[in-house]
């Protein structure tokens, strides 16, 4: 591990309460956007989806009266999507929606959606171009903070194992193939990832310490572990576990 840890500069932010633990991240999350808007004018961020995101948003949502926190200055990216309208159960759009964009009142046309209505191709196309022109007309080449997850099969966004999407190092955004709900899917590439200034693990529950262990431990293979392929060229990983890593 500590190799890794020495290769990635990443540190990982263990906390056995996971509650705890996520009050702390929401803490951090709004006082990384509130440096970055009093920087840049603004903040932005790349969210990833799945079930962990929600219990950190209703800590993010809670703790934001106790901050000054521009909500009309974040713009929201997704790092991937399922290929569904953006009312389906299984839209990461509609979670991040009902659970963050909505009660912080964050503008819509500061959320850039990934159309998932569209077939993964035409999806991430569209997607790619909506990211270069955000960054284009900012002069910024990265977001802000990237919020990824950890799969059980150590996948992050929709990057999964032994996908083509791993070896893709020109496009942005591509198709992700099918996660293990049969859904298409549209990802962020490694390299948009990477180039986030900030880069945050959320990898909770006993059920990923095994994924875990072999992003920590395992092999440098990000072909079969492609959490393993993320690293912040800019020196902040941070892995928020509440895994005790032996
Ligand atoms: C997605 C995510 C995906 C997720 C992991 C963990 O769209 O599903 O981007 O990478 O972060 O699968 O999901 P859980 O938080 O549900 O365990």
């Amino acid at each position: 591990m500590e190799e890794w840890i020495a290769r990635t500069r990443a540190r990982v932010c263990y906390g056995k309460d996971t509650d705890k633990l996520f009050s702390k991240i929401a803490k951090e999350f709004i006082e990384l956007g509130t440096r970055c808007q009093k920087e840049a004018g603004f903040f932005s961020v790349a969210l990833g989806g799945g079930r962990t995101p929600v219990k950190l948003n209703e800590k993010i949502v809670k703790a934001s009266p106790n901050y000054y926190m521009d909500w009309t200055k974040v713009f929201v990216f997704f790092s991937d999507e399922r290929c569904v309208s953006k009312n389906h159960s299984s839209s990461n759009y509609k979670m991040i929606c009902e659970t963050l964009i909505e009660p912080l009142d964050i503008p819509k046309c500061n959320v850039f959606r990934i159309q998932g209505e569209l077939n993964a191709e035409a999806a991430a196309a569209s997607y790619e171009k909506i990211v270069m022109d955000f960054f284009g007309d900012r002069g910024k080449k990265s977001f802000d903070l990237a919020l990824l997850g950890l799969g059980e099969d150590c996948h992050t966004a929709s990057l999964f194992p032994e996908s083509s999407a791993l070896r893709e190092y020109m496009r942005l955004i591509v198709p992700g193939g099918r996660g293990k709900e049969g859904l298409e899917r549209v990802t962020m590439t490694f390299p948009l990832i990477n180039n986030s200034n900030n880069i945050w693990f959320l990898i909770c529950g006993e059920e990923k310490r095994t994924a875990f262990d072999h992003l920590l431990k395992g092999d440098y293979d990000p072909w079969r572990h492609p959490a393993q392929g993320v690293y912040s060229q800019n020196g902040n990983l941070v892995y928020f576990t509440d895994i005790e890593v032996m």
